[in-house]
């Protein structure tokens, strides 16, 4: 089933969206109110984070019931209404699904806890431990109660990996796919989808915490398929995402291709990493920008050929800002910000906007560890204490990396709380937001600029269509394609640094259209100089 690409996804963090009810938490009924502002900036399609009943000890992405509305959030009846409401003004919505593992406090783990062998099989259970580690810190085994039995988290003690070899566990959670599908929703976005199929046997696995021993393994692609024809496949416009952890091209065209019939497309998170100093997120180190191109180009171009299909994106919920890792943003957050938008909105792929990125926001620039929340980065915090740093060096790390820097909420006026809660926040809100707010910034230049991408994009074919090539890749300042359709072609540039890059324009382009540009144009003949952090998309 291919897709319809022309379509943009626009992420919503539910917590820190518009809460309406005074709770400090974002709601349903706050995503209703603001539909016509979605609408204002022309998405298609609204990715929802978990807002299933949940201990929270993950933000939701531990799931103690798949198929009901956490009341912190809403009713089923605010659910059924925002989809209605949803499906006048032409926005869909696309759900998390976390499949992977479920809370501890789920049914399905209590039941097993008491001893219920049926229930005990849904769970990694075994006597011996691997030497894996968690994602969110510390071994990646727990004890099964008192039976003398380890269970597997991949991430924390609270979410237990599901075991996806047990049919009757696939089942289950078809069902619950199925039973979002029925209520409506066009999309779906599978969590860490790639590590769903583990081994039989399960051994140790001294590199890279373990990791190769659970990503991307063959199995993976059998769950999809099976999954696939057990729920959306077939349905005409549904959109599938799968979150993959680690992965690799060859990988994710075969979760892609539209022949494999698996997913729609992929998220990678390479390009994220380059600000990891010796891979290692927990450091602080200035973006690599040759990585960051040659990256992209290898992902752009590999995708292209194999007939895969890439999601596109600077920003999500467990991300820093974009702006704040990529841009120089006391000087340029404007110009910053429009090149990052171009520069994947005009690439191969479907783009998302992670809520507040299309007005420019920022890393809420805390003052004290006290205001984080996330607990993956309050357990890095211990960490990196353990291993010796000082308490201010810890701080610096972790407002530079926390994920809570971008689940601050979302700023819509330069009102208390930036209007997103009469209450108490549960995440304070960034210092940024009386300048920078959906009320300042409709009439500045960020804004306006992500609806011309969009509108781009649902004119010009090239845009959603073309194929992908590399362009000036010995640039060390400028990340540039090319979009081929036909006869048709499209160059975009896209100057990563803060100062001016004089370039030679290729006679093909030479006296072509600018399709859009983030400064003033100049004539496009054989020497063309672009300002700083400018895009230029030319077509011809
Ligand atoms: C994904 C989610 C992240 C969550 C993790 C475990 O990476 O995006 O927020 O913590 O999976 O579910």
């Amino acid at each position: 089933m291919t897709i319809d690409k022309t379509k943009v996804v626009y992420q919503i963090y539910p917590k820190s969206y518009k809460d309406t009810s005074g709770n400090g938490v974002g709601d349903l009924k706050g995503i209703i109110e603001k539909l016509p502002y979605l609408k204002e900036l022309g998405i298609d399609m609204v990715w929802l984070n978990p807002f299933y009943p949940s201990p929270q000890r993950d933000n939701g992405y531990d799931i103690s019931d798949y198929t009901a509305v956490n009341p912190l959030f809403g009713s089923m009846a605010d659910f059924e209404e925002m989809v209605a409401c949803g499906k006048e003004l032409g926005i869909d919505f696309m759900l998390d699904m976390v499949l992977n593992h479920c809370s501890t406090e789920h049914e399905w783990f209590q039941k097993a806890l008491a001893g219920d062998q049926y229930y005990q099989d849904f769970f990694i259970l075994r006597d011996e431990p691997t030497d894996w580690l968690s994602k969110f810190g510390g071994n990646a085994w727990a004890p099964f109660g008192d039976t003398g039995k380890y269970y597997l988290h991949l991430f924390d003690q609270t979410q237990a990996d599901l075991n996806w070899r047990n049919p009757h566990v696939r089942e289950e959670l078809f069902k619950v796919v199925n039973f979002w599908k029925d209520k409506g929703v066009k999309g779906f976005r599978f969590d860490v989808i790639n590590l769903i199929g583990k081994d039989e046997i399960l051994q140790d696995c001294p590199v890279n915490d373990g990791k190769p021993a659970y990503t991307d393994r063959p199995i993976t692609h059998d769950y999809l398929k099976m999954m696939n024809r057990a729920s959306f496949g077939g349905e005409a416009g549904f959109m599938t995402v799968g979150e993959m952890s680690a992965t690799t091209i060859e990988n994710c065209i075969l979760y892609t291709a539209p022949d494999r019939e698996e997913l729609s497309m992929a998220f990678n998170f390479h390009h994220l990493k380059v600000d990891y100093k010796d891979g290692q997120k927990w450091t602080v180190m200035p973006f690599d920008f040759e990585a960051l191109k040659d990256l992209f180009h290898t992902w752009g171009e590999g995708m292209s050929q194999g007939n895969g299909w890439n999601a596109l994106f600077w920003n999500n919920h467990d991300q820093p800002r974009a702006l704040n890792r990529f841009i120089d943003v006391k000087n340029f957050r404007n110009e910053g910000a429009t090149m990052l938008a171009a520069a994947i909105h005009l690439s191969r792929g479907t783009p998302y906007i992670y809520m507040g990125e299309e007005i420019g926001m920022l890393d809420p620039d805390y003052d004290s560890m006290a205001d984080y929340v996330d607990v993956e980065s309050l357990n890095a915090y211990q960490e990196l204490l353990a291993k010796g740093k000082s308490p201010a060096e810890a701080f610096e790390i972790i407002r530079a990396k926390s994920r809570d820097n971008s689940r601050t909420p979302m700023q819509w006026d330069a009102s208390a709380n930036a209007g997103f809660s009469s209450g108490t926040p549960w995440l304070k809100a960034g210092k940024s937001y009386p300048e920078i707010n959906v009320e300042a910034e409709k009439q500045g230049q960020i804004f306006p600029f992500y609806q011309d991408l969009i509108r781009l994009r649902k004119r010009y074919p090239i845009i959603a269509e073309g194929d992908y090539r590399a362009a000036y890749k010995d640039s060390d300042k400028v990340y540039a394609f090319e979009r081929h359709l036909g006869e048709e072609k499209l160059l975009v540039l896209n100057n990563f640094f803060a100062e001016d890059v004089d370039l030679e324009l290729p006679q093909a382009y030479q006296g072509g259209e600018v399709l859009i540009s983030n400064y003033d144009t100049q004539p496009l003949t054989d020497r063309i100089t672009l300002k700083p952090y400018q895009t230029l998309a030319i077509i011809v």
